[in-house]
This record gives structure tokens, C-alpha cells and sequence, in this order.
């Protein structure tokens, strides 16, 4: 038997980093998807390839005669890391010791913070449930693909794994023992467009970096976490209303409370400047930070913004939101509609 299922990647809109600490932030899945195909073995062997997972870029560095070149290569192997823990959990959930061959394929750069990881994730856990005969919830996919987040990564909020396993646009708070995810009901297109700069750090260390300043600073830090939550609230409703003009202006705000928590870099506030001076009506960072994305909200078609963030030397993305979340795609090469 082999099964296809694919879950969507996704931006943070607003509370990266706040979500961390107990304030909600507000989330949407993204039409650019992973697909984990799992064909059933009659051994217990498992078996992974990841041919296709795409990195963001290389660098090349002429120093004298010699020439550099430095991939982001290294993003591919935790992503194989995930797969292995997706299936060890979800055999361990349903009690099965069967092997599979996964294969997985992402129309995403790995690490650009687009939730790659929580998408291989928790596509592998559905591939690999319904192939052993069994269909999980979009919540205990959920569930699921958290431990494996945690596990993998230490320290992991909800989001990605939520978001990639519920789709559409949400609302997402959780604290020690509860996590509360809202399906929010947006009407028409968010005209948003994605920057992508090369990724100076990994998510991993700019959550950990966060939290010593947490310690060390706590005052000053429960203070700035504390105003995010409350632009988060304020985004809420006016993503609700379609007010793209205010929503733009707290995206402002967004961005400078996480370049005070000393997230984003020179690049990020270059091209989120470039974005604003060029017409849009807000920008930001979006998720980790250390280099990865920015996010811009523009009036209309944008294309003004584009040209000017891709002349800055950023990938551009383009991608419609709100997509549809985890599914279970094909079955023996059937598709189920
Ligand atoms: O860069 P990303 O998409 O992995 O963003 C991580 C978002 C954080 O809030 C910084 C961490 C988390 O686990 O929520």
C-alpha cells in the first residue's frame, strides 16, 4: 500500500517569540505544500529519502585564489530528524512495528521559517498512520506533531504544528498544561507578499537566545512580550474587519517589538523598510528571525513592493493563504477528493 498526504507550510502574521512565554499570536497556512508519500514494507525497516527538500541558497566567497562555497545544506539533515521522530511517536501511539519507505517532497526551502519542519513532520505522521490502516484527527495530528517538534528541537510553541495540521488562519495561546487554537474566518485575500534573506541563525538559538535575555532582563522583556500580546489582540480584530491600512500599521509595531528583543538583523529592517518606503502598507519579520523572512501587507497587486524587495537582493514568494491543512492526498495512486 502507499499513501500520499501533504500539509501546508505557513507565516506568522503577528506574536512570534510572545507566543513562547503564554500571549496569543496569530497565524495562516500557506498554498505551498510537503508531501510525505509512505509505502508499506513487510519488514521493519525504515527507509527515508528527501531527494527534493530545497535550501534557500549558497554563498560564494573569492578570498584571494580560493572560492568558498557555503550551502545551507546542513538545514537537510534535521529535517530528516523529524521524519524518524514522526514515525517512531506515531508507531508508538498505534502500537505498530511495521517498516515504511517515506518519501518526502517539499515545494519550500527548508529553514526559511515557513514551518518546513512541522509540515515534514506532521505529514509523515499522517502518511504513516494511514498506511497502516488508521486516520488521526487534524487534532491528534496536531498533538502528535508537537511532541515530535519538542523533541527534536527542545523548546517548541504549538504554532507551526497547528497551523500545518488545521490550515486556514488561527488564533493560537497556549500555556503549561492547555494549548487554545481559534479558527479564524477571514473574507478575501490578504494581498501579502514574502522576502526571503539568507538565514543567519537557527531557530533553535534565537528561542534560546531569547530566553537568557528573559532571565536576565526580565523586567524589560515580560514588558515588550506583554505589548506584543496586545498588538496581537488589536490585529485580531482588524484582520477580522479587513482593515489593511491598521493592520499594516501594528505589523510596524510587531516588527520594532521583536528588533527590541534583539531578533531581527540588519537585512530584515533593510527590506522591511525597502517594502514600506515602497508602498506597502506595513512589514515585518516573520518567524524566528536571525535572517529568514519578511513579510510585507500591500495595497492591491503589490508590484511595486515586489520589484523593490527583489532589486534588494530577497526571493520573493507569492503564495495564496489560508490553504486547506493536513490531508491524506492519494491512495495507490487514487486521489481522494
Ligand atoms: O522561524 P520559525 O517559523 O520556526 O518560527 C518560530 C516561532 C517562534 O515563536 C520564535 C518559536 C515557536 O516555537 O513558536
Amino acid at each position: 500500500m502507499k499513501v500520499m498526504a501533504s500539509a501546508p507550510g505557513k507565516v506568522t502574521l503577528f506574536g512570534e517569540h510572545a507566543v513562547v512565554y503564554g500571549h496569543p499570536a496569530l497565524v495562516v497556512a500557506i498554498e505551498k505544500r510537503v508531501k510525505a508519500i509512505a509505502e508499506s514494507r513487510n519488514d521493519d525497516v525504515i527507509k527515508i529519502s528527501a531527494r527534493d527538500l530545497r535550501v534557500p541558497g549558497i554563498v560564494i566567497s573569492y578570498i584571494g585564489n580560493e572560492v568558498v562555497l557555503e550551502t545551507d545544506y546542513g538545514m537537510v539533515l534535521p529535517a530528516i530528524a523529524y521524519i524518524n521522530k514522526a514515525i517512531e511517536l506515531t508507531a508508538k501511539e498505534l502500537g505498530v512495528k511495521r517498516g515504511v519507505n517515506v518519501e518526502i517532497k517539499s515545494e519550500m526551502p527548508v529553514g526559511a521559517g515557513l514551518g518546513t519542519s512541522a509540515a515534514v513532520a506532521v505529514s509523515t505522521i499522517a502518511s504513516y498512520a494511514a498506511v497502516n490502516g488508521y486516520s488521526l484527527s487534524r487534532e491528534e495530528i496536531a498533538r502528535l506533531g508537537w511532541e515530535v517538534e519538542k523533541e527534536v528541537q527542545g523548546i517548541a510553541s504549538p504554532m507551526d504544528t497547528s497551523i500545518t495540521s488545521l490550515g486556514g488562519y488561527l488564533k493560537i495561546k497556549y500555556g503549561s498544561n492547555s494549548v487554545e487554537r481559534i479558527q479564524l474566518k477571514v473574507e478575501g485575500e490578504l494581498p501579502l507578499i514574502i522576502g526571503y534573506v539568507e538565514r543567519e541563525a537557527k531557530t533553535k538559538d534565537m528561542v534560546a537566545m531569547v530566553r537568557e535575555r528573559m532571565q536576565k532582563y526580565p523586567e524589560i522583556y515580560e514588558g515588550i512580550m506583554k505589548m506584543i500580546g496586545h498588538v496581537v489582540e488589536r490585529a485580531e480584530a482588524s484582520l477580522l474587519r479587513g482593515e489593511l491600512k491598521e493592520l499594516g500599521f501594528l505589523m510596524n509595531i510587531n516588527h520594532s517589538l521583536l528588533d527590541a528583543l534583539g531578533v531581527s538583523t540588519r537585512r530584515l529592517n533593510e527590506l522591511v523598510h525597502v517594502a514600506r518606503d515602497s508602498g506597502a502598507y506595513g512589514a515585518k519579520l516573520t518567524g524566528a528571525g536571525g535572517g529568514g523572512c519578511v513579510i510585507a501587507l500591500v495595497p492591491e497587486k503589490g508590484e511595486i513592493v515586489e520589484t523593490a524587495m527583489k532589486l534588494h537582493g530577497s526571493m520573493v514568494l507569492r503564495t495564496k493563504l489560508g490553504a486547506d491543512g493536513v490531508k491524506v492526498e492519494e491512495v495507490d495512486g487514487k486521489r481522494l477528493d
